[in-house]
């Protein structure tokens, strides 16, 4: 797996992380002699992010992240070890994966990057840089407000659906993509932070948990028989219309309970209080007019999940 170059690279994070705060200060300089306060592209506003923090025994160099870059001291036709980013500035990015490998060589052991390799933004070939910036106090992609910017970059999908008139707040900034998913890798299907749907809506839905004395058993199996993560024209977050949605379990219900025949679309047409037009369970909350919990029943007449 490791190329010749990768081989090059991942030591110096163990010799880098071994050097006292000042130590680290004075290899610093000898790239900021050059690569200072003049530069175009912002450099030295790095020691305004964790990578500055020079009290900490940890923080990388320069050449940390870009290599020893012996030559590139030597002569400034030669190429830093590592370049980073996609596109081609004066010289030619390093691969991919060495790139990463100059991250990681620090951030693998890191909880949250365990599943980084496999993952699926690994799998597409990604970079660290993809998403995120290190030269900038403002990294984008880790703040709330301007994270699903970065995403919706290459996930246009996405974007669509969180402009749909029923959508989590994530436009408003009050919550991230990176509340329901890890970048970087999951056990866990789709990159979500638990290892199912279910897990992942019950860390902020918490009340839709149970148990219930009444269970309604397509809530307990997955939330996403119901409900769409992203957005949806049909409040709230719903996949698709009641009576219909319902009816796609619950085909002609009624018939067996009540004598007058309901038909395949489920209007109530007998049912004691049931509504004298028909029609009038299209609209509105529809099924739910009468089964209100939907989600399951605590109460011990609630088994039909009406109250
Ligand atoms: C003698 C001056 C000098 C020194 C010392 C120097 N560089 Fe450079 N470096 C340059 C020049 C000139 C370029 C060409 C691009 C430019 O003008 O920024 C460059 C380019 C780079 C680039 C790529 C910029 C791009 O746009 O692709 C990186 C990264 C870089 N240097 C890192 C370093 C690191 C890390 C060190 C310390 C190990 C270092 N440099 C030391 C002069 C220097
Ligand atoms: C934590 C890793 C890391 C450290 C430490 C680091 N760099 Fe960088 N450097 C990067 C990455 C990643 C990029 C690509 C642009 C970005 O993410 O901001 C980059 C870009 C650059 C560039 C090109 C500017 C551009 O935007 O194209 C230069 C020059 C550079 N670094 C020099 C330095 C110097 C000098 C130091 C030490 C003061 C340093 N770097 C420290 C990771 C690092
Ligand atoms: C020599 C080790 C080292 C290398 C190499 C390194 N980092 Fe870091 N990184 C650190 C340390 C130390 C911190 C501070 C961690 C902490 O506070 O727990 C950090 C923090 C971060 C943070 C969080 C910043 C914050 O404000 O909390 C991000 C994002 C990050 N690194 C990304 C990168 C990327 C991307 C690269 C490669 C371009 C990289 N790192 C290379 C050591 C490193
Ligand atoms: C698809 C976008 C994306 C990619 C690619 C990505 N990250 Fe991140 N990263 C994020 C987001 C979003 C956050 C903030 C949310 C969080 O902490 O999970 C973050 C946070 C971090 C942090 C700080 C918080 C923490 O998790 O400890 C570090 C360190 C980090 N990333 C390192 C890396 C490294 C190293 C790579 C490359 C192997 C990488 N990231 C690739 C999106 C990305
Ligand atoms: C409330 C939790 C939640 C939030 C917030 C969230 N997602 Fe998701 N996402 C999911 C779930 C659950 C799935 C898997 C089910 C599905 O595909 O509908 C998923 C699936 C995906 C997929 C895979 C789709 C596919 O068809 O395979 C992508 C890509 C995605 N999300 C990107 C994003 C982006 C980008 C953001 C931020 C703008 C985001 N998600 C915010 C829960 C969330
Ligand atoms: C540079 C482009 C790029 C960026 C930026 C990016 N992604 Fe992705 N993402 C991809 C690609 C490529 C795939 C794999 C193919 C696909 O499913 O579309 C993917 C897949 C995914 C998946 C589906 C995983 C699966 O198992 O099917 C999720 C979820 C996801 N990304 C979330 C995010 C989130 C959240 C962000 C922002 C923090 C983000 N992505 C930023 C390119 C990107
Ligand atoms: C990070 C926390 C978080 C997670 C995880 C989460 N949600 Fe939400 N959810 C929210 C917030 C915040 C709202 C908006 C509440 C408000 O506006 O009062 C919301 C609203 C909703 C709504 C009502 C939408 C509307 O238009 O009124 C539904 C339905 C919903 N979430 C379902 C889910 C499902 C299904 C999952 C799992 C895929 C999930 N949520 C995961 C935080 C979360
Ligand atoms: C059988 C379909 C179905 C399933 C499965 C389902 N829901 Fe719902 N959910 C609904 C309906 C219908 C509404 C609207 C209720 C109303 O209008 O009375 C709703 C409303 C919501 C709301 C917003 C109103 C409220 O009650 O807070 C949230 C949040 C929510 N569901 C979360 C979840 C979560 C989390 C799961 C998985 C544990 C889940 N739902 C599973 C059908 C379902
Ligand atoms: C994904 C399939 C599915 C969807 C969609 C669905 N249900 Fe159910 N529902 C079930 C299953 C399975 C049961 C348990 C049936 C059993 O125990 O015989 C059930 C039970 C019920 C019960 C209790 C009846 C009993 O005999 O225990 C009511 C009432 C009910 N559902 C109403 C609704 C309403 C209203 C909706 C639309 C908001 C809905 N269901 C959507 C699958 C679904
Ligand atoms: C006007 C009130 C009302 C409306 C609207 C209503 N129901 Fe019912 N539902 C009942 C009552 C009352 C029962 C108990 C059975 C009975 O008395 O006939 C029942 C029983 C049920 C049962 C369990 C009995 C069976 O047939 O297996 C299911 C499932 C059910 N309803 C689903 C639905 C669905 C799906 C909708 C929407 C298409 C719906 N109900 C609309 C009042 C209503």
């Amino acid at each position: 797996m490791a190329s010749a170059h990768a081989e090059s690279v991942q030591p110096l994070a163990v010799t880098a992380s071994a050097k006292s705060p000042a130590q680290m200060i004075d290899r610093d300089s000898e790239c900021t002699r050059c690569h200072d306060e003049n530069e175009t592209k912002p450099i030295l506003s790095i020691y305004q992010t964790a990578h500055g923090n020079k009290a900490d025994a940890r923080t990388p160099s320069c050449q940390s992240c870009h290599g020893e870059s012996v030559k590139h001291l030597a002569s400034k036709s030669d190429a830093p070890d590592v370049i980073f980013g996609a596109k081609k500035a004066v010289y030619t990015p390093n691969k991919t994966q060495d790139q990463n490998v100059a991250c990681l060589s620090c951030h693998e052991k890191d909880p949250k990057r365990t599943h980084w390799q496999g993952g699926a933004h690994q799998a597409a070939d990604l970079s660290c840089t993809s998403c995120h910036v290190v030269h900038s106090a403002h990294d984008k992609v880790r703040e709330k407000p301007t994270q699903a910017l970065v995403c919706f970059t290459c996930h246009q999908d996405q974007k669509a659906q969180a402009n749909k008139f029923s959508h989590h707040p994530i436009p408003e900034g009050k919550i991230a993509c990176s509340d329901c998913h890890n970048p970087h890798g999951s056990a866990g299907p789709k990159l979500l932070v638990k290892n199912t749907v279910t897990e992942t809506c019950y860390t902020c839905h918490a009340e839709k948990r149970g148990p219930f004395l009444w269970e309604h058993q397509p809530v307990t199996e997955d939330c996403s028989n119901c409900h769409t993560p992203h957005g949806s024209n049909i409040t709230p977050l719903l996949k698709s219309r009641p009576p219909f949605m319902c009816d796609e379990c619950h085909d002609g219900t009624h018939n067996s309970v009540s004598p007058v025949a309901g038909n395949a679309a489920g209007i109530q047409g007998g049912l004691t209080g049931a509504p004298a037009n028909p029609s009038a369970s299209y609209t509105g909350r529809a099924c739910m007019n009468c089964h209100s919990m939907v989600h399951g029943s605590n109460n011990p007449a609630g088994a039909l999940l009406q109250r």
